[in-house]
């Protein structure tokens, strides 16, 4: 089993030996309920550097007063048993009192990057995470971060608060891991009914359609984008956030399609928001 640390102190100065001992750290940084998602972060964080180590707390500050923050699933001892069997050496569970004994009066915000799309939807969001991250960086120190390409937003707002700040830190992006009919694992999955979850799967074939369109020459946005809004609005189950082909690096609109892009989609099915994208062009 990994050594659990409940205070910050206890996770910095135990990744402090390991760092001593000449050993580089992997660190994946999670909200826990672990799935194979977080497995295939915990495994390259393994695979790649000597130690691996992970964070699991459920940040309040990305969380808006009506989200799912009092509900959010939680599961400790099958997360510990999943990040054992992942290789994982250390995890941080600190309670909200560890990480936030006294209110924040100070907060990260990437801006920009995170006015569309998800920041769009929730605009406190990416405040809370690039706060939260920022404090979990410095707290670790240097390292390689894991961070999944399914929050492909998020993974752009890391990567460019962590550049911007010159945190020694590597973020390292990973795949998206699916379920074996295509839909993206998300611990959040758990709250579709059977009929939404029969029906989610439509987001990873919408855009696998739209990628296709793009790769057989068509070079209408438009046309591209309509690809995936068409098809979800021919699900009864799903409705529409946002369809969107964007620069894979900078997340600007494309005005043509191209290479180097991401093709971004967020759908509520009830009270669910999923977020999947992929690669256009690339
Ligand atoms: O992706 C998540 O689970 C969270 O946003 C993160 C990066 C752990 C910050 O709370």
């Amino acid at each position: 089993m990994p050594e659990v640390h409940a205070t910050i102190d206890s996770f910095r100065a135990a990744l402090d030996r390991e760092r001593t001992a000449g050993w580089r750290i992997g660190f994946v940084p999670t909200m826990g309920y672990l799935h194979e998602g977080h497995g295939s972060l915990l495994r390259a964080a393994a695979g790649d550097c000597d130690v691996a180590a992970a964070s699991i707390f459920v940040n309040p500050l990305q969380f808006a007063a009506s989200e799912d923050l009092s509900d959010y699933p939680r599961d400790l001892d099958r997360d510990l048993a999943l990040a054992d069997d992942c290789g994982a050496a250390h995890v941080l569970v600190p309670s909200v009192e560890e990480m936030y004994p006294t209110p924040m009066l100070t907060t990260v915000t990437v801006a920009d990057i995170t006015a569309r799309y998800e920041g769009a939807s929730r605009p406190t969001h990416f405040a809370g995470v690039a706060t939260v991250v920022a404090k979990l960086f410095s707290i670790v120190g240097p390292c390689a971060a894991y961070f999944g390409e399914k929050d492909y937003q998020q993974l752009a707002v890391v990567r460019r608060m962590a550049a911007d700040l010159s945190m020694p830190v590597d973020v390292v992006g990973c795949p998206i891991v699916r379920e074996a009919d295509g839909l993206a694992m998300s611990s959040r999955n758990v709250y579709l009914t059977e009929a939404q979850r029969s029906a989610a799967p439509i987001l990873h074939r919408s855009l696998r359609a739209a990628a296709a369109a793009a790769a057989a020459g068509e070079r209408s946005v438009a046309a591209v984008e309509a690809v995936v809004a068409d098809a979800i609005a021919a699900e009864p189950e799903a409705d529409l956030d946002y369809a969107a082909l964007v620069d894979a690096a900078t997340l600007e609109p494309a005005t043509a399609v191209g290479g180097g892009q991401r093709f971004l989609v967020a759908a509520r099915f009830g009270a669910t928001r999923l977020l999947d994208n992929i690669a256009v062009g690339s």
